[in-house]
């Protein structure tokens, strides 16, 4: 097998701190780990500027060099890929340092960078060099989350499958919409598709000063609702999706370690009433999706496979995290101003027509929001066009203003009157 020769930058958890102290017969969750146990890599040198850091890296996974900066690095050039491992606020200054190293390939750690903007010119500039580039959105590689997106898309085409279509799906998180929210809205947009942000709901500061967890509803182009909703990641690390089709309930549970299936039985209790039934909790393939990640990395520069994750599939789920970010931060002035000075190229773009026609396509009418429910931006003479990110193939007609339905929280649809 051709051996590339990697550079790794940054020698902390991802970089292969999490696999350190696990068996050898692990299945390995870092960068590190995973280009040993391919055998197709060849870690040619490190980067790290704490000293002690770097040696206990360079003997953990038997590297030949280490170096404190990029720039030092460059002597045990050429390589054909660097993983970059270091913090996210350094990502958009290392991007530019690695390019002057000419590699062939570019693993980077998501986010991509700390903002949209910087995203697009990283992506932008990896491409004007020629520089190939995977971002570590990991469940795109993960056996089992890949078959599943063939079944729904069989599904989305009319072409049955196990799932049939999808009504809706329901995810759940913590800890910042940028940091985690981007893994699960890169996740969505790989299963369902582009997604349009709807309303997002209060920040919840739950660990990173400058990225909250916020609940929101989207939807795809076909119109099917999809909702985050928020943990505190104080409470426990959470991460989980639930995908509502005409054929049962998916669960992906425990971040894709394990599944939880329910089919469609008939009602035990209700004549002529089918229900799901209780479920059946298997095991994911998670944990195989970073080795399966640098098999994509060799295969995309031994033999021209297209990458899985990229930088313009990192960049889509950056950018709606950030309008969702900064419509939940939008509510509250102070927080508003606190957060433009960390992110300045947020720009709302849900009309109110929009909003209205949206929530009509997959809602019934004694449910449907008023608009004062959610928020809207205010239009100013500076300020840009609102238009939805995404324009649905066919919009639905906006529709009157619903009127309260009294019965509505007292019968249930699913139950005998
Ligand atoms: N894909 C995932 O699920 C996942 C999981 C964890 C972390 N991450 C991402 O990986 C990146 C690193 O996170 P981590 O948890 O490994 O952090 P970490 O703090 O464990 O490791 C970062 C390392 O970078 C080093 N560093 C600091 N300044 C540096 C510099 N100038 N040059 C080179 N190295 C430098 C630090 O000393 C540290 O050893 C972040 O972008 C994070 O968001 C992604």
């Amino acid at each position: 097998m051709q051996q590339l020769r990697v550079l790794i930058v940054g020698c902390g958890n991802i970089a292969g701190g999490f696999d350190a102290e696990r068996p050898a017969s692990a299945p390995p969750l870092t960068h590190a780990g995973a280009y040993w146990r391919h055998g197709g890599f060849r870690l040619v040198a490190c980067v790290e500027p704490d000293a002690a850091r770097r040696e206990a890296f360079m003997q953990r996974w038997l590297i030949e060099k280490g170096y404190p900066t990029i720039e030092a690095a460059a002597v045990a050039g050429p390589y054909d890929v660097v993983s970059l491992c270091s913090p996210t606020a350094l990502h958009s200054a290392h991007i530019a340092a690695i390019l002057s190293l000419h590699p062939r390939l570019l693993f980077c750690e998501k986010p991509v960078t700390a903002s949209g903007a910087e995203t697009a010119a990283a992506v932008e500039v990896c491409a004007a060099a020629g520089v190939k580039m995977a971002v570590n959105h990991n469940r795109r590689w993960a056996p089992d989350i890949v078959r599943l997106k063939r079944e729904l898309q069989a599904g989305a085409q009319g072409k049955g499958g196990p799932w049939g279509a999808v009504r809706s799906a329901i995810g759940i998180y913590n800890k910042g919409i940028l940091n985690n929210g981007s893994h699960l809205v890169d996740l969505v947009q790989m299963l369902l598709g582009p997604l349009e942000l709807i309303a997002a709901g209060p920040p919840l500061f739950d660990h990173w000063k400058d990225d909250p967890t916020v609940p929101a509803l989207l939807q795809t182009r076909q119109g099917v609702p999809v909702t985050l909703n928020a943990a505190h990641a104080g409470d426990y690390a959470v991460f989980e999706l639930q995908l509502l089709t005409e054929r049962g309930m998916i669960a992906m549970e425990d971040g894709g370690a394990g599944w939880r299936v329910r089919r469609i039985v008939a009602s035990p209790h209700f004549k002529g009433y089918a229900v799901l039934d209780s479920g059946q909790r298997t095991s994911g393939e998670y944990h195989a999706s970073t080795l399966a990640a640098v098999g994509n990395v060799h295969d995309a520069l031994t033999r021209g496979v297209p990458l899985a994750s990229t930088g313009e599939t990192a960049l889509a789920a950056q950018r709606l995290c950030e309008r969702i970010g900064q419509r939940a931060l939008g509510r509250d002035g102070a927080a508003a101003s606190a957060h433009r000075a960390v992110a300045p190229d947020f720009e709302p773009t849900t009309s109110p027509a929009t909003l209205a026609g949206a929530f009509a396509s997959t809602r019934s009418p004694a449910l449907l929001p008023t608009l004062n429910e959610v928020h809207v931006p205010r239009r100013s003479a500076a300020a840009p066009d609102m238009r939805p990110d995404t324009e649905p193939e066919t919009r639905p007609e906006p529709q009157p203003e619903p009127q309260p339905d009294p019965q509505a929280d007292t019968q249930p649809e699913t139950q005998p009157a």
